[in-house]
């Protein structure tokens, strides 16, 4: 079977400094992935590389089996690819429910057209609504998106990202800089939102990683040293040496 998300020989340099350091790996239709290891490993620059935020020096990146390297991102995003960002990433100004409409009314088909208005399109806002539901925000519709609590902001980035009906999704750090409970519920969205889609996330926080993967790859120095099932990366003697001992002492 032709993988979700398959990654070849991926290499990434900064001037002279060499951030990706020659990454393959192939993620499987409807798996959940994560992608841990120590600051600074490259593992946002990958998520750059894929998404095609930044061009990689080398290597191939393919989506179901087609190659999309250093194509730009809305056009890795048309073909079904969809990511968030490390830092809350959504309009500020706009309420929660005109950012979901935003992310909706493009994949839906609707070119802009600035004599219709864009609340007559009943598939936006059928799709608008549903996705607010999803994420438990009907009760903040209205609210601009800055003053939301920043669990919300982080719920409404995932709507965002899942807005555009993507089947590949991508999450960097989901739950970073949230408390036990907030993390719990941003574990049971995420699970919701991605059923039956492929996910690629980030995480810093294990038992989110635990909980939710299929497979985890450990990123260290822009090389992937492992890649497996969870309880045998948890086994793997390089790997908590290279991270989870290192991890612990945090
Ligand atoms: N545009 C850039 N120019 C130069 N160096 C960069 C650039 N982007 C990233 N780097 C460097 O690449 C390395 C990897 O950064 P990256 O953000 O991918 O790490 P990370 O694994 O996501 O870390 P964290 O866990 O802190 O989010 C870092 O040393 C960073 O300084
Ligand atoms: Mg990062």
């Amino acid at each position: 079977m032709t993988a979700a998300l398959s990654l070849h020989d991926l290499r990434k340099s900064f001037g002279a400094m060499s951030i990706i350091r020659g990454v393959s790996l192939d993620i499987e239709n409807g798996e959940r992935h994560a992608i841990i290891g120590p600051n600074g490993a490259g593992k946002s620059t990958l998520f750059h590389l894929t998404s095609g935020r930044i061009r990689p020096t080398s290597g191939e990146v393919s989506l179901h089996g087609e190659r999309i390297t250093g194509l730009p991102p809305f056009e890795i995003n048309r073909r079904g690819l969809s990511r968030s960002f490390q830092i809350t990433n959504i309009f500020p100004k706009l309420s929660v429910y005109e950012n979901l409409r935003c992310a909706t009314l493009w994949s839906l088909g609707h070119k802009y057209a600035f004599w219709r208005s864009i609340n007559g399109l009943r598939d936006v806002r059928e799709r608008s609504q549903w996705l607010m539901e999803q994420i438990g925000l009907t009760g903040r519709r209205d609210v601009p998106a800055g003053v939301l609590t920043y669990a919300e902001q982080r719920a409404l980035e995932i709507g965002v990202t899942i807005g555009g009906g993507a089947d590949v999704i991508m999450l960097d750090e989901p739950t970073a800089g949230m408390n036990n409970s907030e993390t719990e519920q941003a574990v049971a969205l995420i699970r919701k939102v991605t059923e039956g889609k492929t996910l690629v996330m980030v995480e810093h926080d294990m038992s989110v990683v635990f909980n939710l993967a299929d497979r985890i790859s450990v990123l260290v120095y822009g090389k992937i040293i492992a890649t497996d099932t969870p309880d045998r990366i948890r086994e793997n003697a390089e790997v908590r040496e290279a991270y989870l001992g290192q991890a612990s002492h945090q």
